[in-house]
């Protein structure tokens, strides 16, 4: 997306803060978290689930357009099977607790990742979040599961290379605009900040397409810990990057 969609929001006596269209949030460190304080990892996923519901509610406070959580990375079926089938059932848990505030709430759903590996029942959850939340306008949250940007591109890749052997689409007429929209996040503008928790500093297949202009923030607080002074300082942050775009800039001109 070329123009910078973010907005300038003031906050009541404090400071102007530039606040994103679209945040997304790599929540890592709940097992580190959790073992930190001797407890099994499963509790910080649940002590996760918390801190999504609280920053769910800041984004709307803050007018967040769009927010993206990486909540099942594809490469997360590695782990130990009690702990993958326990994060399935986070997500049935916490549409099961949330969704009705989240529609009181005007929040659209949207979940995004391959659908492979995911049982039937799993699926219908999911298309039906989405059903019952597809009118709302106001803050969308996008939960990334069974998420991978490069399963993504690649899937993107097979819809137009189908085009493409059916005659539709010539290869020359391939456009970044095509492959967007056939990326499973068609429709989202990209992000304009990523943040990560718990001090690493990479992507890990999360958003590898969208990221491309995306400012990044990491944190030293595990996920569990991420509250208003984090989001708050984050934005802060943000509010100080001179974003180009490959351009040279405002203060250049
Ligand atoms: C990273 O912590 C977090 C995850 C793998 C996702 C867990 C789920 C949530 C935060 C809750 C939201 C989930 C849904 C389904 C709505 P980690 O386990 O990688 O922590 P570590 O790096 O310390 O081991």
């Amino acid at each position: 997306m070329g123009s910078d969609p973010a907005v300038k929001f003031s906050l009541g006596s404090g400071p102007g803060l530039r606040i994103p269209a679209h945040l997304g949030v790599i929540m890592d460190g709940n097992g580190r978290w959790a073992q930190a304080r001797g407890k099994r990892r499963t509790e910080g996923h649940v002590e996760g689930v918390k801190a999504l519901r609280n920053l769910v509610e800041l984004c709307i406070t803050y007018r967040v357009g769009y927010l993206t959580v990486f909540s099942f990375s594809s490469e997360n079926w590695a782990r130990p099977p009690e702990e993958v089938s326990f994060i399935f059932n986070l997500l049935r848990r916490f549409v099961a607790s949330d969704l009705q505030r989240l529609i009181r709430n005007n929040v659209r759903v949207r979940i995004v990742g391959s659908r492979n590996g995911l049982d039937a029942s799993l699926i219908r959850l999911i298309d039906d979040v989405e059903a019952q939340t597809a009118h709302n306008t106001g803050l969308v949250l996008v939960v990334a599961f069974n998420y991978g940007g490069k399963t993504e591109i690649v899937d993107a890749i097979k819809t137009l290379a189908r085009r493409v052997a059916d005659g539709e689409l010539s290869p020359e007429h391939i456009n970044a605009d095509m492959v967007e929209s056939a990326l499973y996040t068609a429709g989202i503008p990209d992000p304009d900040l990523i943040i990560r928790t718990s001090g690493e500093q990479r992507l890990s297949n999360f958003l590898l397409w969208q990221a491309a202009y995306s400012e990044f923030v990491f944190i030293p607080e595990n996920w569990p810990d991420f509250d208003e002074a984090c989001f708050l300082r984050v934005l802060e942050e943000y509010s100080l990057r001179d974003r180009r775009f490959g351009g040279i800039g405002a203060a250049a001109h």
